[in-house]
Formats: structure tokens, C-alpha cells, sequence
């Protein structure tokens, strides 16, 4: 055993099945090689995001049954508003369905033209959020968070010198807030420190500059600080995310995520004028200030899951899950960024697949096939998602790395099911050279990895 078991045991079971090789092949064809258009039935281990697939617990199920549907003020909402208030220390919560609807009421009443907001990574929503009002999302992670085969224990970790450097330059008129997100998503599932967690808080605080932390894994965050941060291991896990709460002016919460929720999230401030404004905004776009999109027991169920995603033999066997698996797939030699991230492993898919081309997409064609060998859903984080085209000369611009990520659900799948997506990859491993490129055929201007269309090479 090499990790806590689940401290859990089974009472609802949903049945999966693994649709034979040519159904597979039959869905590939006619989703245009996009396992976004594949039907999740036929899917059989869904690693495409940890993002609303969460199983909840019966205290969830139990708390679903008291939802208030009240339009105005339901007991769920002052249930949900105590809960994160005690958790965060933040005065001033809002609830959203989730989490880029608190990133639109953010960065729509704070971000004009040609303003900055840096941060470690922004996540792509946080990024489409901030240029869609004429800002520029800034990503100023440490040099080591950006090396797939550094093993530094906090990679997540935002540069301070050229934090303080970048607000020096840019001055408060032109940065209205700056932004870290924890675990940094976009950079590995990679935690940030407590210490430069209060770092940035001290920098930010200096230049005036209100500083929000990006909260979706705050409390796989937190597990991480507990085992890895010199004099954090003895500590509560809640009095360490309180501790990071606590050196920030505010947060962006998908529930989704450490919510254990299937939906739901949060916006969370200790300005109320700021609170008040964003309130009226919430009013136009999401609904009252007391359910923000989302039912009285979907803010019931968040208030339950946010406690529980807080529980450390939980954490222990959720991030423990996670490492086990990576550990599994790094003994079979098969290319990841490193360490293991909280939520997720990332396939560096270039050094997997290096006979294929940038141009015919080895992420995706890992991707592709990875549902055609196993049944098994990633995600592409490639050229598909990051390509561009350079505007003077018309060629094709690509990102340094083609990475496949497998998110692994909350409390899900089992050891099992994780071991039969490593033999899957490991036998793919072994007749990589059989892996065939992919050609674009469909491309939309904007996100185009959700809808995108390809046929193989031949
Ligand atoms: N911030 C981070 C770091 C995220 O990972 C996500 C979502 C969001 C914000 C937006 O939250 O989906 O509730 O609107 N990440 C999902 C993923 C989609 O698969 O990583 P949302």
C-alpha cells in the first residue's frame, strides 16, 4: 500500500462499460478525432477534468434534501456564506454558479484597456476574462515552474523579484489586481508556498495593489504546504488555508473543484465598496445575491463539500491517489512533467511521440489515441489549444509543450481503474512508433480545442 486508503466505502454505484475497439474507432470517426464530441457513455475512464465530477458524500446527498428554494435569503445561503466566511476569513462573499462567472464580475468591473493583471499562470478562463475587456494577463511563475524536469517542491511559486519589478514598472493606475493561482493549474497542478504566498501579499500591499488568490485547489494547496513547507507539517490544515485567506484581499472560487460540487462557486472580499458593485453586477447577469446562479441545494451541497475537501485523511488519500499513479507511470519511463501535480498527471506528449510533427499535433494524436486504445478521456494541452497563427507572416506559431493531461474526479475512480490506464499507456509506450499524426480540418477563431476537426495522416 503505498498511500492512505479511501477513507470511505461504497454505497451508489454507476455502471461504466468499455465499448469494443471498433465502436471506439466508429466514435472517433464521427467526433472528427475530438474526444470533446465523444458521448461520456461511451467513455470509460473519464480523466478529461476535475472539474464538476466530483462524487459527493451522503452528508451531501442528505444536504441536497434541505435545499430551500426560496428566492430570497434560503437558510442554504446563510449556511454556505458562514461556511466560507469561517474558512477564508473573508467578509464579503458571493455566491456564482461558477467559477468564471466570479472572474467575469471581477475583471468586467476592475479591468480597462491596456491595464495588467500578473499572476503565476492564469488559468484560460482567467486570461479570456481579463483580454476580453482589453487587459493583459501577465504569467510570471518562477524559471522552474516552466521546466517540465524540474522536481522543485513548489513550482506553482510566482517570481517575486519580477513581481516587484513588474508593479515598480506598471504602478497601480495601470494594475487593478493581481491574481495567484492555487495549485497552479496551467503550470502542472504545481502548489505555491506559504511563504510566497505572503511574499506577494507584502509586494502587492507595498505598490497598493489589491491581491486575490485564484482558489479553485486552495485546499489540495494547503496539503501540499502541510508535507512539503519547512515547519507547516504539524499545523492544521484549516489553520493553513487560513494563513493563505489570510494574506489575500479576496478570492475566485470554482466550487467545482475543492467544493467537491458538481456545480457552484464563489467571490470572496474584504472591500465593500468593491462588494457593493459587484453585487449590482451579479444582479444583472447571474441572479439575487442570495443564490447567484445556483440552487438552495447547490449551496448547501458546496457548504458541505468545502468542509470535507478540508479533511486531512481525505487529502491524504486524494493527493496520495494522484502520486501513486504518477509514480506508477514515471517507473514505466513514460515522459510527465515533474513532481506529480494535486489534481492531475501531464503527459509530456513531444517526448512521447517524437516522430510526430508540431504541425500534426502530438497531443492530441496522444490523446486520440489513448480513447482508441482503452476507452480512456485526457485532455489535449497542446498546439490544438495554444496554436497561433502569426499575424505578419501568416505561419503557424506553437507552444512550447504538447502535453496530454488526466485529471483524476474527486473521490471517483479506484486504485484499479487508475492501474488499467497505466497498463494502457504503458503498452502504448512500448508501440509508441504506431502512433499516427492528425491534419486540422475544422478550426474555430476562439477556443478551438473544444470543436476542432482532424483526420489522420496517412
Ligand atoms: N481557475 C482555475 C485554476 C481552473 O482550473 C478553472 C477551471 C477555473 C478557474 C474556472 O472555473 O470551470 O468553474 O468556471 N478549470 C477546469 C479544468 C475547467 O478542467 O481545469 P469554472
Amino acid at each position: 500500500m503505498q498511500h492512505q486508503p479511501e477513507p470511505w466505502r461504497v454505497k451508489v454505484v454507476e455502471p461504466i462499460h468499455l465499448p469494443d475497439r471498433d465502436t471506439r474507432l466508429k466514435r472517433l470517426e464521427e467526433a472528427g478525432y475530438n474526444v470533446f464530441a465523444i458521448p461520456a457513455e461511451d467513455v470509460y475512464i473519464d480523466l478529461l477534468t476535475d472539474s464538476g465530477t466530483a462524487a459527493m458524500s451522503q452528508n451531501q446527498w442528505a444536504g441536497i434534501m434541505l435545499g430551500d428554494e426560496s428566492y430570497a435569503g434560503a437558510r442554504n445561503f446563510y449556511h454556505f456564506r458562514d461556511t466560507v466566511q469561517q474558512i477564508t476569513g473573508l467578509p464579503f462573499i458571493i455566491p456564482t454558479h461558477q467559477g468564471r462567472v466570479a472572474e467575469n464580475l471581477l475583471f468586467s468591473t476592475l479591468v480597462k484597456p491596456g491595464m495588467k493583471i500578473p499572476s503565476n499562470n492564469h488559468f484560460d478562463t482567467t486570461r479570456a476574462n481579463i483580454e476580453v475587456h482589453g487587459g493583459e494577463a501577465v504569467d510570471l511563475v518562477i524559471p522552474e515552474g516552466r521546466r517540465p524536469e524540474s522536481d522543485h517542491p513548489f513550482k506553482g511559486n510566482i517570481d517575486l523579484d519580477r513581481l516587484d519589478a513588474f508593479l515598480a514598472e506598471n504602478g497601480r493606475d495601470h494594475v487593478p489586481i493581481a491574481m495567484l493561482t492555487i495549485t497552479n493549474n496551467s503550470g502542472g497542478g504545481q502548489p505555491v508556498s506559504l511563504a510566497n504566498i505572503r511574499g506577494m501579499s507584502e509586494i502587492c500591499h507595498r505598490h497598493g495593489v489589491p491581491f486575490f488568490l485564484d482558489a479553485c485547489r486552495f485546499a489540495e494547496n494547503a496539503w501540499f504546504i502541510k508535507q512539503r513547507e519547512p515547519g507547516q507539517a504539524h499545523r492544521a490544515i484549516q489553520d493553513i488555508a487560513a494563513d493563505m485567506f489570510n494574506a489575500a484581499d479576496g478570492c475566485t472560487m470554482s466550487a467545482k473543484k475543492d467544493g467537491l460540487a458538481n456545480i457552484g462557486g464563489f467571490i470572496g472580499m474584504r472591500d465593500q465598496t468593491l462588494f457593493e458593485n459587484l453585487k449590482n453586477m451579479l444582479i444583472l447577469i447571474e441572479g439575487f445575491p442570495t443564490y447567484g446562479g445556483l440552487a438552495g441545494r447547490d449551496l448547501e451541497a458546496v457548504a458541505r463539500g468545502l468542509v470535507e475537501a478540508l479533511d486531512e485523511r481525505y487529502l491524504a488519500f486524494r493527493v496520495g491517489q494522484v502520486q501513486a499513479f504518477w509514480q506508477r507511470l514515471d517507473r514505466a519511463g513514460i515522459p510527465m512533467i515533474r513532481p506529480a501535480g494535486g489534481h492531475a498527471v501531464y503527459i509530456d506528449a513531444k517526448s512521447f511521440l517524437p516522430h510526430i510533427p508540431p504541425e500534426q499535433f502530438p497531443a492530441q494524436s496522444l490523446t486520440v489515441a489513448l480513447y482508441l486504445e482503452g476507452g480512456v478521456r485526457g485532455v489535449e494541452i497542446g498546439g490544438v489549444m495554444f496554436g497561433k497563427t502569426d499575424p505578419e507572416t501568416g505561419e503557424p506559431v506553437w507552444p512550447e509543450l504538447e502535453l496530454v493531461r488526466l485529471a483524476i474526479p474527486r473521490r471517483v475512480y479506484t486504485n484499479t481503474h487508475l492501474e488499467y490506464v497505466a497498463d494502457v499507456l504503458e503498452k502504448m509506450y512500448r508501440n509508441r512508433e504506431s502512433v499516427t499524426g492528425l491534419r486540422m480540418v475544422y478550426g474555430a477563431e476562439v477556443l478551438r480545442h473544444f470543436t476542432a476537426r482532424f483526420t489522420p495522416v496517412a
